[in-house]
């Protein structure tokens, strides 16, 4: 029966959904700032600004202090209790360990002792767990935990300090201040790091709620945020009161720090209190959010968080991990100290709960960071292959009739294309794991059909689950108790896509156990295993909820707040789905696909993630390369933007310069809105769909270059597009440089045009290395800023001298049918003389690469010898032997070098020699001619990619 109730709410449901899609539509570009909070309206962040103030106006020392006889070192590990001095003279009781990892790094937690304990008493009768909250670790750590048990005290310990000494060569110390309690990191007797330097600790204690607020002396303090907060509607009710953490990092001398993505505004972050022109005003913010139209060049949050901040100065980079997965924001201040030429940057932290976990690390490399980064929360998944190249996708391709449609035009265009994408219209009534029966009548044939070309489908699939009577899903989310509760304990219920919705709760292990039944074939019916899958929405977005999001006393798996885990909440969902894809086929299961909207310190381990709901528009073009840089280096590589803008329609120009661009983001979809015009690259007509279409087909081309790229990620979590700074540390010109990178280790230097009627553009070149222009040679050989004409069919692309790349030059549907296909080598040869290069292949599918099932080869150019070698470096496993032998017959057809040495001129034959099997093959010389270089190219040298060979020109 339909009650009046439930009339009524549906009503209200209907309502809501129109106004968010109203919003959508009405594509004034202009977030709406009253659905966020300021610093101002967010209580602890105001409370922990205000405390910084207070600190900053008086003389008062910092109430933090070491209790000495509570200190233990041992093993690598320093522990204490630090006392929180109230004014009243009580004590508040915080453990504390340093512990010294033997891969560099340092990790300093703090918790309160009676939280930890249990001892406190909620505010009311909520269900939510007592301690703070310590576990973001288990979902965003998986290694790199074990103690440097060599570190040592130091041998000269100045008194009221504990200095211990660490690391390879023990260049690495952290004095231990007790009282007040400041920690400074010094890497080879130079300070590096401090913490509490200006005194903002702020450990918020527990305290039961008294109504005369002056329990413990703090009545000066503001408490109207304490017990209960307010906003848009909404009321938090806070059952363990204020417990927020605060602390100030002080960087020595480094001028300039990045990461802490996601964000807006430009890769060197801004000022945010009392700064120079340009800075912001408000901290930047970590607190994954659905934000509509958002704005740029702001420290706004955004969908995703990781708060992993690089600092940089001439040669040395360090950084901070600061692991906390509550609402967290970061102000930054750069000032002198007397003495010094070069300024600090002084960062202060603040979340909102949880324990205080931080780990530091002293470089000196960026790549140093990067890689402890990726030991600490994994490397990049080594991706499929397929989802390596382009994505088509847009909201929505309505019928299968449709998606036949664009996958015939896009053959018929000769444009490739991996994926087929369907958005939410291609379910029944946005019941995720069902199909709009009239629509899609044959999903499976669709697939099939796609299949002919190698190309896969990619479906939405959000967390919110429809909250209707004729939905198995539901009923079973609810039957099981899977869901995320509310503070009542009751099943929470909110707003999305399908109307009113429960959430799934991945934090539990059943619900995951569940999630994965979901996706088995024979329940998602119409689903293959070529279906991959979008995780959208899952901040999560709750279209009536505070902030677009979820009320923070909702309670998850074991009693935790959602306060406390809000910025892993993403994360943990995008988890369950990986591991459904891989049990999907548990004979043999292939590398999942799943792009998420939301993401943590972790999230890179299980797919790629995109900037969410841009705008079809030239600053949104521009800031997505900022963006993604921001990601790259924070640890999460396979990132990217919506090629042509998510709002809006992109005038053709527009368009062009974005699949250009795109072509070079690690993850290449076109994605639009619900209400913009279509936009497939072949519906723009002559010009611009050939010029499209060329860039596309440079991705594919490009592929082997970018699959070796994204296995060096998998190993060493290297950013795969990297910026100035990470590439020359030594060079000041480029730490504010965010406008240009380089593809991973290929040298390629690419600089997208993002300005309307750009003809030309400037690229800056750090290194005294030669320069090639990629497409037609013209020679850059010194550092310099230089000029690059740009009609809209170039793509400013330099290559950096010394560097061999791998390509597949023959164009094909889809990445797949580009197997077997032989390879072309790129060899740019350096001023040495010389060039190196590697190529990485496996089958692109399953983790056979696990193995041994892959090909590595270390290409290497050699001046004095003339010659061109290539080593095999596959660490042998049980089979490598059989996936040689399946690939034994791929050659390489060609191999161009780029600079090739004026002796050989006249030259017309080569010697390859693989497996003591010598052959001539033709060699062809280009004379260098107006600035460009000359070359030289080897016709079908009878080689394989399995074995070693050389090839001798001398
Ligand atoms: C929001 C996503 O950001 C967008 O890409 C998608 O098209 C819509 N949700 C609809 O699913």
């Amino acid at each position: 029966m339909v009650s009046l109730r439930n009339i009524v709410s549906f009503e209200r449901v209907k309502w809501t959904i129109a106004l968010y899609l109203l919003l959508q539509l009405s594509l004034v570009s202009a977030v709406k700032h009253h659905d966020f909070k300021t610093c101002d309206q967010s209580g602890f962040c105001k409370r922990n600004r205000a405390y910084a103030d207070a600190v900053s106006a008086s003389a008062t020392q910092s109430p933090y202090q070491i209790n000495p006889e509570t200190i233990v070192f041992s093993q690598g590990q320093f522990n204490a209790i630090v006392d929180k001095l109230l004014t009243d003279g009580t004590i508040v009781k915080l453990p504390l360990t340093v512990s010294f990892l033997s891969s560099g790094l340092s990790r300093i937690t703090l918790d309160e002792e009676r939280r930890q304990k249990g001892e406190i008493e909620l505010r009311h009768e909520s269900k939510a767990r007592k301690e703070r909250f310590n576990q973001a670790p288990d979902w965003a750590i998986v290694g790199g935990l074990d103690f440097d048990k060599s570190a040592q005290l130091s041998e000269q310990q100045v008194s009221g300090t504990t200095s211990v000494q660490y690391g390879a060569d023990k260049r690495k110390k952290a004095i231990i201040q007790h009282n007040p309690f400041k920690i400074v990191f010094e890497r080879d007797d130079q300070v590096q790091m401090i913490f509490n330097d200006r005194g903002f600790m702020n450990l918020e204690h527990w305290r039961p709620k008294i109504d005369q607020a002056d329990d413990d002396g703090s009545e000066k303090e503001d408490q109207s945020t304490w017990w209960e907060e307010s906003f848009g509607g909404n009321t938090d009710s806070k059952p363990k009161g204020p417990e927020s953490l605060g602390l100030d990092i002080t960087f020595s001398g480094y001028e300039h720090v990045y990461g802490i993505p996601e964000h807006t505004g430009p890769l060197s972050l801004r000022e945010t209190r009392g700064g120079s022109d340009g800075a912001f005003t408000e901290p930047y913010r970590l607190y994954n959010t659905d934000v509509f139209e958002y704005e740029l060049n702001s420290p706004m949050t955004l969908y995703g968080a990781i708060p992993f901040m690089h600092a940089h100065k001439q040669g040395s980079t360090v950084g901070v991990l600061w692991l906390s997965a509550a609402e967290t924001w970061v102000d930054i201040v750069k000032a002198k100290r007397s003495g010094q030429t070069k300024r600090d940057t002084q960062t202060h932290w603040f979340s909102e709960s949880g324990i205080l976990d931080i780990f530091v690390f002293l470089g000196p490399k960026p790549a140093d960071l990067t890689k402890a980064m990726g030991d600490l929360t994994g490397n990049s998944q080594l991706p499929a292959q397929f989802s390596i190249a382009y994505h088509q996708c847009r909201w929505n391709y309505m019928s299968d009739e449709e998606v036949q449609e664009v996958n015939a035009k896009f053959d018929k265009s000769a444009i490739p294309v991996d994926v087929i994408w369907l958005d939410l219209e291609y379910t029944d009534d946005r019941k995720y794991f069902t199909w709009d029966p009239d629509k899609f009548q044959n999903p499976i044939g669709m697939h099939e059909r796609l299949d002919l070309q190698h190309r896969k489908t990619v479906v939405l699939i959000d967390p919110h689950i429809k909250n209707t009577h004729d939905y198995s899903v539901v009923q079973d989310l609810k039957e099981k108790g899977l869901a995320v509760r509310n503070k009542m304990e009751q099943i929470f219920e909110g707003w999305c896509w399908p109307g009113s919705s429960h959430w799934i709760d991945c934090f539990s292990p059943e619900g995951r156990a569940w999630w994965s039944s979901l996706f088995k074939l024979d329940y998602f019916k119409g689903s293959t295993l070529n279906t991959y899958v979008w995780n959208d929405m899952n901040e999560p977005s709750v279209f009536n909820g505070p902030e677009i999001t979820m009320p923070k006393d909702n309670l998850h798996h074991g009693n935790w707040e959602h306060r406390d885990i809000h910025n892993i909440n993403g994360m943990t969902f995008v988890n369950a789905t990986y591991h459904a894809l891989l049990e999907r086929n548990p004979k043999k299961p292939t590398r999942p696909f799943v792009l998420t909207r939301s993401f943590y310190a972790g999230s890179q381990r299980l797919g790629a993630m995109w900037t969410g709901d841009n705008l079809a528009d030239w600053s949104h073009l521009k800031e997505s390369i900022p963006m993604i840089l921001s990601l790259n280096i924070a640890g999460f590589p396979n990132s990217g933007a919506d090629v042509g803008g998510f709002f809006g329609t992109p005038s053709p120009e527009l368009l062009t310069r974005w699949f250009q661009a795109g072509a070079f983001y690690p993850f290449f979809r076109a994605h639009a809105h619900l209400d913009t015009r279509r936009r497939e690259p072949y519906v723009a007509g002559s010009p611009y769909t050939e010029i499209m279409t060329r860039a596309i087909r440079l991705r594919y081309q490009l592929l082997p270059a970018w699959y070796t790229a994204f296995h060096e990620a998998s190993i060493t979590n290297a950013p795969i597009l990297r910026p100035q700074y990470y590439m020359f540390p030594n060079d000041e010109a480029g730490f504010d440089i965010d406008d240009q990178f380089y593809l991973a280790s290929t040298g390629l230097l690419i600089k997208p045009i993002t300005m309307e009627g750009a003809t030309s553009t400037d690229i800056y070149i750090a290194d005294d290395e030669i320069y090639y222009d990629y497409f037609d040679n013209v020679i850059y050989s010194k550092p310099g800023t230089y000029r690059l004409e740009t009609p809209l069919d170039r793509i400013p692309v330099l290559a950096q001298g010394g560097h061999i790349i791998p390509r597949k030059d023959r164009p094909r549907r889809s990445s797949s049918l580009m197997k077997y296909d032989p390879f072309t080598l790129v060899v740019f040869i350096g001023k040495t003389g010389n060039a190196g290069g590697s190529l990485y292949v496996d089958d692109g599918e399953t983790f056979d690469y696990q193995s041994g099932a892959y090909i590595h080869s270390e290409f290497s150019f050699d001046s004095d010898s003339s010659t061109l070698s290539s080593r095999d470096i596959t660490v042998k496993g049980s089979m490598t032997k059989a996936y040689h032998k399946a690939m034994a017959e791929v050659r390489i057809e060609r191999i161009v070098f780029i600079g090739a040495p004026s002796e050989w001129q006249g030259k017309t034959s080569v010697t390859s020699e693989q497996d003591s099997k010598k052959h001539e093959s033709q060699l062809t010389f280009g004379e260098s001619v107006g600035g460009k270089a000359a070359w030289a190219v080897v016709k079908d040298p009878k080689i394989t990619i399995t074995k070693d060979w050389k090839i001798s020109l001398a």
